[in-house]
């Protein structure tokens, strides 16, 4: 039955190919990218041949010898970038390498490169290179890689044709770039049956018939990145016996059906549209390892080779969803799927089973699964449990509403597991004796909506060392909530748990000893405003062990509250976005590395005259923050310092009067301005103290004057009394 409908949907598709090529607009304009791009092109080359003339007859040809130009180095010679318009033909004899990347090289001449017998390597990358003339590698029977990536190769193809033919030894060739249409690539191709790798990256190949790699028995890599290609048909790759390697990543495919590639270790289809993916039905071995389908329009789970070696299934970025209790019309209880099929004026309804055969499949070498940002709703039973070796995987950005952890599945090979940004309300986990995924080290569940999960769950995971909560309502228990709706999960005594992150969780006031029992380096507690409303206290069991701690937006205001002092190990600390308006003096006594203080309302960071702090910071970050344009000879001093790098210096601000400005580029008339505000004080005091002064100074003269008067008085009163005897 399933044979039956994987015909019918394949008999679909194909009448749905011949109608894209009928009617597809956007095809033609596939075709009329194509010539514009070699029209561009050859504008390019006219320009090009221009600028080539000059330099021909400005320097290359003064040139004697290549010994001034290139770098010889063993029997490799270095020419990239030289500017020249041709190989040098009096290089030595035995030379086995020559790059010629970046030249102005755009013919290759019949016999220039005659005497490099031992010649193994040829990279021409870039040159603008139009023209290989029949004979040009006559003498180069030994090139085994010949690198012609970003040249003109489409203007004179037949000829280069006709030169590839004539290396019996070739590997490995490189024709990137160069606006081949699969017409010209099927003549290039013609006989190279010693190729092992072949890169068309970068042309517009729209189509791959079966004959264009019809003689390449050999090959073993061969990419395809970013053409055009809409149709591969039947066959194509079947004389690629031992190909190993195949890109078809950025084309515009819109299905693989009966894919039968045995031999092949890595496929990568990943950026292109494809709705299907279906694996020829056979029990053929399959030695495929990598499958990249990511970034493609797969509206259910690919229908894999039942025999495979598969160790990574890249899916992510498609439409992809179990459809067993999706919608009621179209399913029935037991997940059976029914498919509408109208052709020729009959309609046929097929029921299948899509995801029974998901099950049929062998996945136990299955190490890395990645089913992110699609729209998964559930897993079907036992999904997991048959990926006996699976280490990570990825189920974020889906649409998650539970996720159930039982003894059977996932399997406890499981390392690393992410459920973030889901619609996650449960966590169902049954909590049987002894340990739940032994070996799970990393677990985000950050951005969900978490109302059920046992408190004690991370207490059952041995080898956690990474949680991550953030963006979910909770609590930390025993703390009980005042609403009683929220989950509360228990930290304590978690020895493994290295990386916590908390962030966004609208915790209630953290309680004494919530992290008693635990070794944690980092710590995120940011975007809890009542977290650590009386201050540090409750992080002390933590006070040893913490290397980085973010409260970034936790309404920290205070900054005698913020006190740090016994957190001597403290490496990183993020205190952005909260109200501080002074420079908590208990960061002077760490080592700190980073320290991030943007958006407080801290005017003056005096930390820098605190030589510890300062001697151990590597980067800092103080934007926004309201600084006195008038006192930012700190800002001087710590960029004279050098050993600390302040990273957002462009960002940071001053105020001056009612202006904030740049404070990296004063205005002139500000600093003007501040200049004179320091002198005018001086005038100030000057023009305050004078008169004072000065009246003092004539009180005393008078004074002096008087008490003088009175003095004389009185000795011309004796004197004229004494005179009267
Ligand atoms: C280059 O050599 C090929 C064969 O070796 C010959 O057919 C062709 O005519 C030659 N071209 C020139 C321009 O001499
Ligand atoms: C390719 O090789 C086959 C058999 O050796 C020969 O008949 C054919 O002419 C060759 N094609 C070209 C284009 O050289
Ligand atoms: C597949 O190709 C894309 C685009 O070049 C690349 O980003 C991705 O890493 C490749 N996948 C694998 C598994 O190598
Ligand atoms: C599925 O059934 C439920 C009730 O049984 C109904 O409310 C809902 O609209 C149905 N969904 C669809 C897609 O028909
Ligand atoms: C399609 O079938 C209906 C009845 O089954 C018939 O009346 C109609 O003529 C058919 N149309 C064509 C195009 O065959
Ligand atoms: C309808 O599908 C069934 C099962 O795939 C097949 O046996 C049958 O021949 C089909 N009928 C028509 C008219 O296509
Ligand atoms: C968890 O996932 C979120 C969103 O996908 C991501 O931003 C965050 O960096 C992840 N956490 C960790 C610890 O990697």
């Amino acid at each position: 039955m399933i044979r039956a409908m994987r015909r019918q949907i394949r008999d679909q598709l194909c009448t749905f190919f011949s109608l894209i090529i009928a009617v597809t607009p956007s095809l033609s304009y596939y075709r009329n990218t194509a010539d514009e791009m070699a029209l561009m092109s050859l504008c390019l080359s006219l320009g090009l041949i221009f600028l080539d003339l000059e330099w021909r007859s400005k320097s290359v040809d003064a040139i004697p010898s290549y010994q001034s130009i290139c770098k010889l180095v063993h029997s490799a010679v270095d020419c990239n970038g030289r500017k020249l318009s041709s190989i040098p033909e009096n290089l030595p004899a035995n030379t086995q390498e020559i790059f010629m990347d970046a030249n102005f090289v755009k013919t290759l001449r019949n016999g220039t490169m005659q005497r490099y017998g031992n010649l193994w390597s040829l990279s021409l990358q870039g040159n603008n290179l139009e023209l290989i003339e029949s004979g040009a590698f006559s003498g180069n029977k030994r090139l085994k890689v010949l690198s012609l990536q970003d040249n003109a190769i489409f203007v004179n193809y037949p000829m280069a044709a006709n030169a590839l033919r004539s290396l019996p030894s070739l590997k490995k060739l490189d024709l990137s770039g160069n606006y081949l249409t699969e017409d010209m690539t099927g003549i290039l191709l013609q006989n190279l049956s010693s190729l092992e790798s072949l890169s068309l990256a970068r042309n517009v190949i729209m189509r791959l018939d079966s004959t264009i790699f019809e003689s390449l028995g050999q090959l073993q890599e061969l990419s395809l990145e970013k053409n055009y290609i809409y149709e591969i048909e039947e066959g194509a790759f079947q004389n690629l016996r031992r190909l190993q390697r195949l890109n078809l990543a950025y084309n515009h495919i819109p299905c693989i059906v009966n894919f039968d590639l045995t031999k092949l270790w890595i496929l990568n289809a990943s950026y292109n549209n494809i709705e299907w993916f279906l694996a020829e039905e056979s029990s053929a071995n399959f030695e495929l390892q990598t499958l990249d389908l990511s970034h493609n329009q797969l509206l259910f789970f690919p229908l894999l080779p039942k025999h495979n070696k598969l160790r990574s299934l890249l899916l992510s970025d498609n439409k992809m969803n179990f459809y067993a209790n999706a919608s009621n019309t179209t399913t029935s209880k037991d997940g059976l799927v029914k498919f509408v099929f109208i052709s020729n004026n009959v309609t046929n309804v097929t029921s299948v089973n899509l995801w029974e055969e998901v099950i049929l499949g062998n996945f136990s070498s299955l190490k890395f699964l990645d089913m992110s940002r699609n729209l998964f709703q559930y897993l079907p039973d036992g999904f997991l449990a048959s990926m006996t070796s699976l280490s990570h995987l990825k189920l974020n950005q889906n649409c998650f509403w539970i996720i159930n952890l039982n003894e059977r599945e996932p399997p406890a090979t499981l390392v690393e597991l992410d459920l973030s940004q889901n619609q996650l309300l449960e966590l169902q986990v049954d909590l049987y004796p002894g340990s739940i995924l032994p070996n799970l080290q990393f677990l985000n569940l950050s951005t969900n909506r978490l109302k059920r999960m046992p408190s004690q769950f991370f207490t059952h995971l041995d080898s956690i060392t990474t949680v991550d909560l953030s963006h979910n309502q909770l609590n930390l228990c025993p703390q009980k909530n005042r609403a009683g709706d929220r989950i509360c999960i228990d930290f304590r005594n978690i020895t493994s748990l290295r990386h916590l992150y908390l962030a966004g969780c609208d915790l209630e006031p953290v309680f004494d000893h919530a992290f008693r029992g635990t070794s944690l380096t980092k710590l995120d507690l940011s975007s809890n405003k009542r977290a650590l409303l009386r201050g540090m206290h409750p992080l002390q069991d933590l006070a040893l062990t913490l290397q980085s701690l973010s409260l970034r937006n936790n309404g920290l205001s205070n900054s005698a509250k913020a006190d740090f002092s016994k957190f001597q190990n403290l490496l990183a600390l993020d205190l952005s976005r909260n109200t501080l308006t002074s420079f908590p003096s208990t960061l002077n006594s760490l080592a700190l590395r980073s320290l991030d203080l943007r958006r407080n309302h801290i005017s003056f960071p005096q930390f820098m005259v605190h030589q510890r702090l300062v001697k151990n910071l590597h980067i800092v970050y103080l934007s926004q923050n309201p600084y006195d344009c008038c006192k930012l000879d700190w800002l001087k001093s710590l960029q004279e310092l050098r050993t600390v790098h302040i990273a957002d210096r462009q960002q940071i601000t001053c105020k001056f009067s009612s202006n904030t400005v740049s404070a990296m580029e004063l205005p002139k008339s500000i600093t003007q301005s501040c200049l004179w505000i320091t002198k005018d004080m001086t005038l100030l005091y000057l023009v305050l103290i004078l008169p004072a002064s000065l009246t003092l100074l004539v009180a005393f003269i008078i004074l002096v004057l008087m008490v003088k008067q009175r003095l004389f008085k009185i000795v011309k009163s004796r004197w004229r009394g004494s005179s009267s005897y």
